[in-house]
Parts: C-alpha cells; sequence; structure tokens
C-alpha cells in the first residue's frame, strides 16, 4: 500500500518515522501495518466524526518505538513520548489533539474499549489490521459502532491478508 500524506501527515514525518523504526523493513509492525492502520483509520473517521488529524498522526506514531515483534508492554508509552518529541518539528497539533492522540498511544495495546469516537477510532484502524497475525476482529473488542460490521471488517481481513 502506498502512502497518501495529507495536511496532517506529511512525507517528510512518514520517511522520518520509517528511517528511524528499530525493527526495519517487512515486520509486523512496521510500515505496511502503519499504512494499513492510516487506510482504515480514514475510513472509519469518515464515519464516526473522529479528529482526523489525531487518527492519521496515531497510524504512523502508535508502534513507531517498538523494540520487538512480541511481547513489548511499554511500546505504547513510547510512542506517546516520541509524539510529543515530534510535535511542532514534524507535525503541528493543538493542546487537546495532542491529549487524545498521547492517550490513544499510551493505552491501545491494553485490550479496552473507548467511548471517546477518536480514541475508539484510533484502536479501531489498528484492531481491524489483526488478521495479519492470524486474529479474527472481534466485534466486541471493538469500539465503534461503524468497524463492528460485518462488511467493514471482511474487507479490512482481505486488505490485511494480501498485505495492501
Ligand atoms: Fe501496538
Ligand atoms: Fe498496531
Amino acid at each position: 500500500m502506498e502512502f497518501e500524506p495529507s495536511p496532517n501527515v506529511t512525507r517528510g514525518l512518514f520517511d522520518h518515522l520509517v528511517g528511524a523504526y528499530a525493527l526495519g523493513r517487512g515486520g509486523l509492525h512496521g510500515e505496511d501495518h502503519w499504512l494499513r492502520v492510516l487506510r482504515n483509520g480514514r475510513e472509519v473517521a469518515a464515519e464516526t466524526g473522529a479528529n482526523l488529524r489525531v487518527v492519521e498522526l496515531f497510524a504512523l506514531l502508535h508502534d513507531s518505538k517498538r523494540e520487538n515483534e512480541d511481547y513489548d508492554p511499554k511500546h505504547g508509552h513510547r510512542a506517546a513520548e516520541h509524539a510529543r518529541s515530534l510535535r511542532g518539528e514534524w507535525f503541528d497539533a493543538d493542546d487537546r489533539e495532542m491529549d487524545l492522540l498521547l492517550e490513544a498511544c499510551r493505552y491501545h495495546a491494553d485490550g479496552r474499549v473507548h467511548g471517546d469516537p477518536t480514541v475508539g477510532t484510533c484502536w479501531d484502524a489498528d484492531r481491524l489490521d489483526l488478521p495479519r497475525v492470524g486474529i479474527l476482529p472481534d466485534p466486541r473488542r471493538l469500539c465503534t459502532e461503524y468497524a463492528k460490521r460485518r462488511e467493514v471488517i471482511d474487507a479490512a481481513c482481505e486488505r490485511a491478508w494480501r498485505n495492501g
């Protein structure tokens, strides 16, 4: 899947994150995953009223500080710190957007659901890409009504399986 920049997430930001990613290309949590989360997030956000800037930034940042492909329970917290360090230089966000982005990054891997439409959309965009590791997204563990739709889950599975 090709990266499609937007006013929120530039080519420069994407290239910077890919270049700095410790686990390199081709892994389960690297750029292919980020791009599918971005794709999922843009679709879900259009239906949920989520803040698109937060959702797009989450997609590229949430796994950017993983240190391994398996058990890495603090990677969300490191992603939040990373986001904080890049703000103003690589992307812009106001204080409210930053709060949502940090919350979404910190707790994205804890298996919770979230009532805020922006945080919920971020987490759903990520979980809709679980089929890449052989896990079918469980509607009970998705946050937004839109992402729980059978056809939305099926289409996300299709993309994850063909890595596109
Ligand atoms: Fe993650
Ligand atoms: Fe992820």
